[in-house]
């Protein structure tokens, strides 16, 4: 085959692949970091591990928006196109479990036991102290995840949830309540492999507020 040759087909092949994307979303903006440099200064966090965590979000905002785009650019049926669909949920809940997380820090870590969410914890659980235990020893289980409150839209029920890294585990439908990050990057600057520390300081930092705000009606 000559050069000449070989050049043409590589130029059919590229329009080919392009002409074959399907276009992503178009019109919608992509997905931007959200600032949460407000919880500086919070105890038994500090600022250099927030610094670290706060930069990884910001990687799983920039990673989920390159596989949006880049899915819109090339075909499917193709092993890059599969592979790069079987990435997106993990970026994206990279992406939104950080939000949940941040966002339900920054609080007194009082939980108001005659609050909406403390009757509704103690009606399911038997008291917080049972759902409280619970959720710590879904945060003690060996490996990377994290642990998640949900509340079952269809009957209310409360459930801790382990998710395995990002993906794995979610309850389809399910509303994400309370969320912490049991990955090694969110305790070993601080705490070392003492995880346990780090859920005592992750619970005295937790907003109530914010996490009731979440429920549904
Ligand atoms: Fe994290």
């Amino acid at each position: 085959m000559t050069e000449m040759t070989k050049a043409t087909m590589l130029l059919v092949l590229a329009f080919i692949l392009v002409a074959a994307a399907v276009p992503v979303a178009a019109g919608v903006a992509p997905y931007t970091a959200k600032d949460f440099s407000k919880l500086k200064g919070m105890p038994g966090f500090s600022d250099k591990a927030l610094d670290l965590h706060f930069t990884l979000y910001q990687g799983y905002v920039k990673n989920t928006n390159d596989l949006l785009e880049t899915l819109g650019k090339i075909a499917p049926n193709t092993p890059a196109y599969a592979e790069i669909k079987r990435r997106l949920g993990w970026e994206y809940n990279g992406m939104r479990l950080h939000e949940l997380y941040f966002g339900n820090l920054g609080g007194d870590g009082k939980l108001d036991a005659n609050s909406k969410i403390g009757k509704r914890l103690q009606e399911q659980f038997g008291s917080l102290e049972n759902w409280q235990a619970d959720f710590k020893a879904s945060g003690a289980m060996r490996g990377i995840g994290w642990v998640v409150l949900y509340e079952d839209p269809t009957n209310g029920r409360l459930i801790n949830t382990w998710i395995n890294e990002h993906d794995v585990g979610h309850l389809a439908g399910g509303r994400p309540l309370l969320i912490m990050d049991v990955f090694e990057h969110a305790f070993i600057p601080d705490y070392g492999l003492k995880r346990a520390e780090y859920i005592e300081a992750f619970f005295k930092n937790i907003n109530w507020p914010a996490v009731e705000a979440r429920l549904g009606q």
